[in-house]
């Protein structure tokens, strides 16, 4: 995945619960346990040197389990909770720099947050609630009557804006909460477990919902959650977290392939790998490939000597034409291979799922090209390769 420009960067960021929290820092610094300070002086270590960038109009999901930091992390981007130690950079401002005015008038035009509680005024309408966070602002009663009404459409509310939020569904109270961090156009929107209380069913529509707007308003997003599905359903990178520290970042295919530690091994046990890990993920360098106007009698002799299922054809530029069987080539002699092709459609992005590979591969000859957006050849995957990359991740030991 290539990331943007760094939209915010998070850098070292500690938090220490304690009214004087130099003397629990310092023991920090000298290396002591989360548990020996508190033992020692009181003092709960919320957050421990925590570093990671998230780049413009990415979803980025911190995860862990409950008590790993993650609220903590969150609200001290913004400052809700004021860090011990450590930077937050939106863009080319400090956040943690800002003096109280400062810090207001950021919190105000750049970010957005979304609660798991949806904290809507029960005795405001639909629309006077979106409005709320603009009303503060001074904006005119038209101008903010508009944006909320337009907030309300994006998050498809439309026609419920003069109901009371005891009249919605919990799934349409978190639109409403979500259209009205919306309205104030924020850059960057921070959500804290914001679908975790939703059914199953509806969490999942609110999750493809998310996808679908940030694909469409290019917001940067920092989600909070606890639950693996729903961070592989956002699709971004994960960032995980234990006992206020980061154990790893990266895709869940990245968790998969190369866990950290035996936590993170623990994490993604359950995953469903098929929907995971992406054709890139498990391909290797083709044996057998040569341009299209090679000849079949050359074609067969290096098919036979690579032990491939079959021979994979590129255009001068090295994109994927097609492949070509055995069978085909021995009946051909010296004709050239572009008028040989058997099958053009061999082929799957690098970013496939495996459950897409498997659906290729099935309807194919034993062996596909992966290929790039512009279809340039960068691997191909055989049976015997899908096969191998479902038994190393079973072959894992978990202690
Ligand atoms: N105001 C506070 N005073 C003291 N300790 C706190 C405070 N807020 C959080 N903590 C502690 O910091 C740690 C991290 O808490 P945090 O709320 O960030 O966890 P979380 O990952 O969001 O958990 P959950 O999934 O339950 O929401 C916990 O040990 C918690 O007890
Ligand atoms: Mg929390």
């Amino acid at each position: 995945m290539t990331l943007n420009r760094p939209r915010i960067k998070v850098s070292g960021l500690t938090k220490i619960f304690a009214d004087k929290a130099d003397a629990a820092l310092s023991l920090l610094k000298a290396g002591q346990s989360r548990a020996e300070i508190q033992k020692a002086t009181g003092a709960v270590v919320g957050l421990q040197d925590v570093s990671f960038d998230i780049a413009e109009g990415e979803i980025l999901v911190v995860m862990g389990l409950s008590g790993s930091g993650k609220s903590t992390c969150l609200r001290c981007i913004n400052r809700l909770i004021e860090p011990t130690a450590g930077s937050v950079f939106v863009d080319d401002v400090d956040v943690t720099k800002l003096s109280e005015r400062e810090l207001m008038e950021f919190r105000r035009t750049r970010f957005g947050m979304v609660f798991q509680q949806f904290a809507l005024f029960p005795h405001r309408t639909i629309v006077k609630n979106v409005e709320y966070g603009l009303e503060i602002q001074g904006v005119p009663a038209a101008a903010r009557h508009e944006r909320a009404m337009t907030a309300l459409e994006t998050v498809g509310l439309k026609g419920w804006d003069q109901h009371y939020p005891s009249q919605l569904s919990g799934g349409m109270q978190q639109r409403a909460g979500l259209a009205r961090a919306l309205a104030l156009d924020p850059d960057v929107l921070l959500m804290d477990e914001a679908f975790s209380a939703l059914d199953p069913l509806i969490r999942r529509d609110m999750q493809q919902e998310l996808v679908a707007l940030q694909k469409r308003l290019k917001k940067t997003i920092v989600f909070v959650s606890h639950d693996l599905d729903e961070a592989i359903a956002l699709g971004g990178r994960i960032v995980l977290m234990k006992d206020g520290r980061v154990v790893q970042q990266g895709t869940a295919a990245d968790f998969l392939a190369n866990p950290a530690d035996d936590y993170v091994r623990r994490f993604v046990e359950h995953i469903d790998v098929l929907g995971v890990v992406t054709a890139g993920d498990a391909m290797r360098a083709p044996a057998a490939v040569k341009p299209w106007h090679a000849t079949a009698a050359e074609a067969l002799a290096s098919l036979t000597q690579s032990g491939e299922p079959v021979m994979t054809v590129v255009c001068q530029d090295g994109r994927f034409q097609g492949t070509v069987d055995a069978d085909t080539l021995k009946a051909a002699g010296d004709t050239e291979l572009r008028l040989l092709l058997s099958d053009t459609q061999a082929c799957v992005p690098t970013s496939a799922t495996l459950n897409e590979t498997v659906a290729k591969l099935a309807t194919g000859r034993g062996e596909i090209a992966v290929i790039d957006a512009d279809r340039s050849l960068r691997g191909v995957i055989a049976n015997a390769d899908l096969v191998a990359t479902l038994a190393r991740r079973h072959s894992q030991p978990v202690h």
